[in-house]
């Protein structure tokens, strides 16, 4: 019997930066570290931190109260008014941005400078769009249906600048865009949309349309590792969806060939290794 891990599972690389740039600070002794919201949407992950001294800041309020140590950014990014309260505040800044939610900062903080005004496109209140949002001089608009699209209105002579949550879907985002050019107005469009969660799903899709069994390894809160099983379970029948090794329990038939493996964005590797090592040993 054969197992097979996807390529891309787990961690994109934009996480596993900000991860380990998090580990890499507590091996400084008697250093207070903090992130600034949960490094990862993985509690194994935040305990463990945890246990090492990592406290997380949960808002601006906080941040506001803490005046020593080290912050730590995570990949989703922040508004630039948390840098400024962080400066102010004589803290240290570990920043873990993603380099692709970056860019968009730049792009967003140039051109409202420019005098454009500023269209996300993307989930009202995801903290990447908020942070996003902290870089436009003028207000932003965030804009997540058709529906928004088609009411948005603005004066004529405005120009536009139209940027992507990184996570968005790129046929609604080209939807979305189309709407907007359709209305006529001055408009620049960058695509800012990150390709790991479609590469992850799309290697996934293809392991699970050769494999007998496939796990799915993942925390039940994460939407982008219920949509991995999702699709694993529409190519594959037999398809597992557990949180930790804890969870599996399986039992296979003589004739099973293949094992597939694949894990969602917040999956620790370590997890990752166990499942694998696990099912490579008592199969
Ligand atoms: Fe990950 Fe960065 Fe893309 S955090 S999903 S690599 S934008």
């Amino acid at each position: 019997m054969e197992v097979v891990l996807a390529k891309s599972s787990g961690f994109c690389f934009g996480v596993k930066r900000a991860v380990d740039k998090v580990y890499e600070q507590t091996k400084t002794e008697g250093k207070k570290i903090y992130t600034y919201g949960p490094i990862i949407h993985n509690e194994e992950v935040v305990k463990d931190l945890e246990e090492k001294g990592v406290v997380v800041i949960n808002d601006k309020d906080e941040l506001a109260n803490t005046h020593e140590g080290c912050v730590v950014i995570r990949s989703h990014g922040v508004s630039k008014d948390i840098y400024e309260l962080i400066e102010q505040n004589h803290l240290e800044c570990v920043d873990a941005t993603c380099p692709f939610v970056k860019r968009i900062h730049n792009i967003v903080e140039k051109e409202s400078a420019n005098g454009r005004k500023i269209i996300i496109i993307g989930n009202d209140g995801h903290p990447e769009v908020e942070g996003i949002k902290g870089w436009s001089k003028t207000p932003a608009c965030v804009i997540e249906s058709k529906d928004e699209a088609e009411k948005f209105t603005t004066d004529k002579d405005e120009k536009l600048c139209i940027v992507s949550q990184t996570t968005f879907n790129y046929k609604k985002f080209k939807d979305l865009v189309e709407i907007f050019e359709k209305k006529g107005y001055d408009i620049i469009v960058a695509n800012t949309i990150c390709n790991a969660t479609e590469e992850r799903q799309r290697e996934a899709l293809e392991l699970a349309a050769k494999a007998d069994v496939m796990i799915v390894i993942g925390g039940t809160h994460s939407s982008n590792t219920r949509k991995l099983y999702e699709l694993c379970k529409s190519e594959c029948e037999h398809t597992y969806y557990i949180q930790t090794l804890a969870d599996l329990q399986l039992e296979l038939p003589n004739s099973v060939e293949l094992v597939g493996i694949t894990a969602g964005a917040s999956t620790p590797n370590k997890i990752i290794e166990e499942v694998q090592n696990y099912v490579r040993i008592n199969f």
